[in-house]
């Protein structure tokens, strides 16, 4: 199915063309001020020497009859101003509704692609900064997903390297008896392991022989090592339940996973005379990577002492998706510091034969989680903030609002939707900003049940289900929808809208565009529904209008949904 912004621009590219001699794009978009705003004219009047109001015109005059068309007029330096006619929209909007995708196909060119993303680190407790990570992470498994991509889900789980000498070291000083109760707080752990290996020299050289130990295999060691991660898992996998997300333990491929393949992956490199000796280590130089001073930046590969790092491990990772998994679209969802590091990594991948096209890899870069101050999110102590007390600090504070909107629904009930909204304003917060800035963390601004918030939306679907129940009405599949009212005609255009704006998410993974889409959305529901009676409506109008607010609600629930955000039926 066309989008109707598609369709606007097949009215218009034929004058287009003949105007300018050649195919011209006529630049469409939505407008303020009218349905739609062709640009077009502007960038052909340089090329062809002429006026831009003069392009347009003729442009008009030239355009055909079309149904789909009301009016037409030439503005401004030289814009045309687009009405859509109130026929057509009923006829497309019509269409959309009888259709289970809202008007958004399946992709024709379906991909194997590997989301990256959670990524959190053995033994330390997830943080806020993973929290962004799972959250963009989930949506875009979850868009690209639904619209008919073969998505891996890929934690790359910070489960090796020299932090397990001194770990396991603790763990047996402690005893294993106790390391589900010592395990409990992840963090404390790593922190009195990293105490004692500062404070105490023979700890520090027994966690060191642990590391020798742990990387040639040996088997004891193993053993304890497989204690930590599968703690850490079991820790991990309660966090994405109460979060909602996708992620299973089917998804943990973690950095251990790739050791065997370290060092193939460094003879590979060195055949290829990609790798450089520097004091004792190997390194690459990826083309273009430079530092201020105009040197040469290096990816370390294999370190002075013999180790593997992050930077190996990476490239070996991307190798296997390309080569084994047969990737083409390789998402990396990680916190914007880490971009020189995944620059570096691509470069190296696609000068090695690693990365070529069709595949592909981008670095989904987010910004920072502030508190109030403007500075890094911080526990009121001070410290790093645990994601699962944030969590059900987020369902607590959910529960009171809920009750107090709706002190008659049932316990079971309440508690249910102070979980969805709860969960829903965070993930809301984090998706409605531009995934690349910084973002404040304001628990009233995140909960509030009116402005750009997830409560919102989730009262606006509320809402029109609660018209349903009181009209004591199903939604009728075969309605006819007609567009008469301007609230209507508004209505339906932000609802054709939507595959438009799914196909752009899908490529940009911007999902700010999507919650901005619905704020608009569930602004044109709102005027629609303080302007046009519903229930109280002769019978052809009555089943026109629930048949636009069934698509308002079935549109709202699919996008929240795909931003991993739940939709109670009462709230
Ligand atoms: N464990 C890393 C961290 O906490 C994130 C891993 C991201 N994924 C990757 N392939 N490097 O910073």
């Amino acid at each position: 199915m066309t989008s109707l912004e598609q369709a606007v621009v097949d009215v218009f590219a034929p004058a287009f063309a003949a105007v300018a001699g050649t195919p011209a794009d006529p630049v469409v978009r939505r407008s303020q001020h009218a349905d739609f705003q062709i640009d077009g004219a502007l960038p052909l009047a340089r090329v062809l020497g002429r006026a831009p109001r003069d392009i347009a015109a003729e442009v008009l005059s030239r355009v055909g009859a079309a149904d789909l068309i009301a009016e037409a007029v030439v503005s401004g330096p030289g814009f045309i101003n687009v009405t859509v006619a109130d026929g057509a929209l009923a006829t497309l909007v019509t269409a959309a509704r009888a259709d289970q995708r809202l008007g958004v196909g399946v992709t024709e060119d379906p991909e194997t692609v590997v989301v990256d993303y959670s990524g959190p680190n053995v033994a330390k407790e997830m943080h806020v900064g993973h929290l962004r990570s799972t959250v963009i992470g989930d949506a875009c498994a979850r868009l690209l997903g639904w619209l008919g991509h073969r998505v891996i889900r890929v934690n790359h789980v910070g489960d090796w390297g020299t932090p397990f000498g001194m770990l396991i070291e603790h763990l047996v000083d402690l005893g294993e008896a106790v390391h589900e109760l010592s395990l409990r707080d992840l963090d404390e752990f790593y922190q009195a392991a990293r105490a004692k290996f500062d404070a105490d020299e023979a700890f520090a050289a027994r966690s060191r022989a642990r590391v020798v130990a742990l990387q040639s295999g040996d088997e004891a060691t193993l053993r304890l090592w497989r204690l930590l991660v599968a703690e850490s898992e079991r820790h991990l996998l309660a966090t994405y339940d109460t979060l909602g997300a996708l992620l299973t333990s089917a998804d943990f491929l973690g950095e251990s996973f790739y050791n065997p393949t370290l060092a193939p992956v460094v003879e590979e490199l060195a055949a290829l005379g990609l790798l450089h000796d520097s004091d004792g280590a190997k390194v690459v130089f990826p083309a273009g990577q430079v530092g201020r001073d105009g040197e040469p930046l290096p990816l370390i590969v294999r370190k002075s002492d013999g180790g593997y790092g992050y930077g190996a491990t990476d490239l070996a990772a991307i190798r296997y998706r390309t080569q084994e998994l047969k990737a083409t679209r390789l998402l990396y969802v990680v916190g914007s510091p880490q971009q020189r590091h995944f620059e570096m990594v691509f470069t190296t991948a696609r000068e090695a034969g690693w990365l070529a096209p069709p595949a592909r890899a981008a670095h989904i870069g987010f910004g920072q989680v502030l508190g109030a101050d403007g500075r890094k999110l911080a526990s009121r102590a001070g410290g790093t903030v645990k994601l699962a007390e944030l969590l059900s600090e987020a369902v607590d504070r959910a529960a009171s609002i809920v009750e107090n909107k709706n002190p008659s629904l049932g316990t079971a009930h309440r508690a249910a939707v102070a979980h969805a909204v709860g969960i829903g304003a965070i993930k809301y917060a984090d998706l409605s900003s531009d995934r690349i800035k910084d973002y404040v963390f304001a628990w009233d601004r995140m909960l509030a049940t009116t402005g750009d918030t997830a409560a919102y939306l989730q009262y606006s679907y509320v809402r029109i289900q609660s018209i349903f129940r009181r009209g004591d009405v199903s939604p009728d599949a075969s309605a006819v929808i007609t567009i008469k009212d301007p609230a209507e005609h508004a209505l339906a255009l932000e609802l054709l809208a939507f595959p438009a704006v799914v196909a752009e998410v899908a490529e940009t993974l911007q999902f700010h565009k999507l919650t901005g889409y619905l704020q608009d959305l569930a602004g044109a529901f709102t005027t629609f529904f303080d302007r046009c009676p519903v229930l109280r409506s002769d019978a052809a109008t009555r089943s026109s209008r629930l048949a636009l607010c069934d698509l308002t609600a079935r549109t709202l629930a699919r996008s929240l949904d795909l931003l991993g955000i739940s939709t109670p039926t009462q709230m």
